[in-house]
């Protein structure tokens, strides 16, 4: 075994995991299907599977890390199992998708930070148009082109690290900022009636409701943490022994899941008083909404400037999550030198993601197909392998670090015996979904 560097410091570590996790994940994808999906049901749906499959999954990823010291891709074969590296590959094939319509999205973001310093979407008055018009067509391209290059240009001139510990200044910031729009949302006209829709499931029709938001909540709950693709393997394959997992777990979710909660306090007041109806904004609830909000506060094109500027660097961190992965599989899989390979790769990402930046239906058939689909089959295979085939192993990894030794058991339980087949049903429920989707929107 070749002698790694590990992460210097705790914070190390928990600020690259918070920098990947907390991103578009949370403030941009998370309101938005939450409003397809008629809110407090999938609410509930999406925390149900944070805590008891994203949890889980998020422990299995930095215990195949840790234990084998690797990326996902030399993982298994580091374990003598080198026959599960298709999970790696579904990995990297997930990445690839999601990279290029999340940098589409990124695209978007640095349009509105323009717009805001400029006092662009505050003058033609409408929101909607507005956001239409940034999404698609040659500027939505041509901004799509621009993140895609900071992404690979930050990873090629080694300032990432610089842009991991502006963590320590985003994250905060964010919270801050939804906060305080939060609390001026809570003033507005339609918050009572957002509230109702966002927080109060209809729990006559809950059981149903769940069945149906299924396979949407546990995409996000697997796009929000970073899991499925082995993003969080090599976070903690530079982690040291005598670390907690568990703890270093429990912050990184506590963190991420608050933001998007959060995320909602903010959009749906703002939509409500809007007369916008949640699943109407689609795509672009978040930036339709907080736009329309920003022409109304005093200093909005101050505050919209700052809030887009802190959305774009926890895009651009967790974005290199995603590239490093993709970037690390070709290295390894066809023996390419890192620099061609990264900026090869960048050009064919953006290329993949053109058609998204066209038209919003194709960014939902990758969405949908990557995340919903790919990530759900990599978390399950993941979990098969530590739960069935390298159980004792793992076992003793998690306790490295004294976690409680009651709690090595029970997690290892949960990933043989709940996780597999709550994933298998999602991934069953995604597959028939994905078809009617393709059916009813391309044919
Ligand atoms: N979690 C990030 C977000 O919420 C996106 C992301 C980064 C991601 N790395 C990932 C999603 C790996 C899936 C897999 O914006």
């Amino acid at each position: 075994m070749d002698v790694r560097a590990t992460w210097a410091t705790r914070i190390g570590f928990i600020l690259a995991a918070v920098g990947s996790a907390v991103g578009l994940g949370n403030i941009w994808r998370f309101p938005f299907l939450t409003g397809e999906s008629g809110g407090a049901a999938f609410l509930v749906v999406y925390l149900a599977l944070v805590l008891l499959i994203g949890i889980p999954v998020l422990l299995v990823e930095f215990v195949i890390g840790r234990r084998s010291n690797r990326n996902p891709i030399g993982a298994f074969t580091e374990l003598n199992h080198s026959q599960w590296k298709i999970a790696g590959a579904v990995g990297a094939l997930a990445g690839f998708i999601i990279l290029s319509y999340y940098s589409v999205v990124g695209g978007w973001v640095i349009q509105y930070l323009i717009a805001g310093l400029s006092g662009g979407y505050s003058a033609g008055g409408d929101a909607e148009v507005f956001f239409v018009e940034t999404a698609s067509g040659t500027g939505a391209i041509a901004f799509h082109a621009l993140f895609m290059a900071l992404v690979a240009g930050i990873v090629a001139l080694g300032v990432r690290n610089g842009l991991e510990r502006a963590a320590t200044v985003m994250v905060p910031s964010v919270i801050i900022l939804l906060v305080g729009l939060a609390i001026y949302g809570s003033t507005l006209s339609g918050a009572t009636e957002a509230y109702q829709y966002y927080l109060y499931p209809d729990t006559s029709t809950l059981l149903a409701d769940a069945v149906e938001v299924l396979p949407a909540a546990a995409g996000q709950a697997f796009f929000t943490l970073s899991l499925g693709m082995g993003v969080m393997v090599t976070y903690a394959s530079y982690i040291g022994e005598d670390r907690n997992l568990l703890s270093d777990t429990g912050l990184i979710v506590g963190i991420d899941t608050a933001i998007a909660i959060l995320a909602g306090l903010v959009v749906f007041p703002f939509l409500f008083t809007q007369g916008i109806t949640p699943g109407d904004g689609g795509a672009g609830a978040i930036f339709i909404s907080l736009a329309g909000a920003f022409a109304e506060l005093p200093a909005g094109n101050l505050i919209g400037a700052v809030f887009f500027f802190m959305l774009l660097l926890a895009a651009l961190s967790s974005a290199f999550s995603i590239f490093e992965v993709v970037v690390s599989f070709v290295v390894d899989r066809f023996d390419i030198e890192r620099a061609p390979a990264s900026i090869g790769l960048a050009v064919v990402i953006f290329v993949l993601g053109i058609p998204t930046a066209l038209d919003l239906n194709y960014l939902d058939a990758y969405d949908l197909f990557a995340n919903n689909i790919l990530l759900i089959l990599g978390g399950l295979l993941m979990s098969l392998f530590i739960g069935w085939v390298y159980a004792s192993d793992a076992r003793e990894e998690i306790q490295k670090g004294r976690s409680a030794s009651w709690f090595g058991g029970f997690w290892l339980a949960t990933v043989r015996y709940f996780v597999p087949p709550v994933l298998l049903i999602t991934l069953a429920l995604a597959v028939i979904e994905y078809y009617e989707f393709l059916q009813s929107t391309f044919f």
